[in-house]
């Protein structure tokens, strides 16, 4: 197998189960799929069950894993608590993929937009990581990938909400990959840049944002990167991009760029 070099040893150190919190199609199938590729078992979330349910089928007809297809809304953490309380697996790396971002001006949101946003994004990877590392604490070995955005860099006009949230899970990372650390768990915030999926090629109706990657090297270079660092990111031109917005530009200048890019959207 092509790489196998690059997975030898994920399984040993975050195996044998994976919870791939949104992982049935996009930049979370692709995740799933090299999950697969490094023999780790998982647990898929994904609200559509039949989407869901193919998902995993397809996987486990490729690769000699096991795949646990899991329906469930990670808006609700308490109800995904309670599903994966039942399984008697264990769950040595998450990998949380899934975001809600209410798209536009922030004063066309609904409460109940926002609401999800800040459930979907910031509450329920920030309670599962809660409820994960502590059957990786007793083991004394495991992993966290929480997904970012440059997006979540500086103020993002018209994804104000979502931009919030995915700084959170940065600076989340961050801190925890400290803490974590020498309890043998690696925690990584992969910020990522545009990645083709549907639901960035839906909300970006225009011309794709410069640099922008494919799901399977995003997710392929996210897992490699685990336990390298508290953030990776995916690509040139995004590493370019979040050196500019934090390190060398104004606060006010980095939002008035992220506008360009942002304020279009619709
Ligand atoms: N796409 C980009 O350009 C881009 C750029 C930077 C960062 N990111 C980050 O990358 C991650 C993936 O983003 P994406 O929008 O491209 O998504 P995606 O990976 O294409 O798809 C989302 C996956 O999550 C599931 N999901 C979504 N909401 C869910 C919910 N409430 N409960 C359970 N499962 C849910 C979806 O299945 P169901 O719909 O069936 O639930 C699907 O399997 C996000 O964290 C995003 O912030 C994306």
């Amino acid at each position: 197998m092509k790489n196998k070099h690059l997975y030898a040893g994920f399984k040993e150190k975050y195996g044998p189960y994976a919870l791939m919190a949104g992982g049935s199609y996009g930049l979370g199938g692709a995740y799933a799929e090299a999950l697969a590729k490094r023999g780790m078992n998982i647990v898929l979330i994904a609200r559509d069950k039949e989407k869901l349910d193919a998902a995993a089928k397809r996987l486990m007809e490729q690769y000699p894993v096991d795949v646990i297809p899991l329906a469930a809304d990670l808006a609700d953490f308490e109800k995904v608590k309670a599903h994966l309380e039942k399984l008697t697996i264990s769950i040595g790396l998450l990998v949380y993929n899934a975001a809600f971002a209410p798209i536009g001006l922030f004063e066309t949101k609904s409460e109940d937009d926002l609401a999800k946003a800040a459930a979907v994004n910031v509450r329920t990877p920030l309670l599962l990581t809660r409820y994960l590392c502590e059957s990786m604490i007793k083991n004394g070995r495991g992993g966290i990938v929480l997904m970012s955005s440059i997006a979540g860099m500086q103020g993002s006009p018209k994804l104000a909400t979502y931009a919030a949230t995915k700084s959170f899970n940065a600076v989340l990372a961050e801190g925890l990959w400290k803490e974590l650390k020498g309890r043998g768990i690696d925690v990584t915030a992969c910020v990522a840049g545009a990645i083709f999926t549907p639901g960035y090629q839906q909300a970006e109706k225009t011309k794709p944002a410069p640099g922008a990657m494919a799901a399977g090297d995003v997710a392929e270079q996210a897992l490699n990167a685990l336990g390298k660092g508290p953030v990776f990111i995916p690509g040139a031109v995004n590493k370019f991009a979040r050196f500019l917005f934090m390190r060398l530009l104004s606060r006010k200048a980095a939002v008035n760029i992220m506008d360009k890019n942002t304020g279009g959207l619709s």
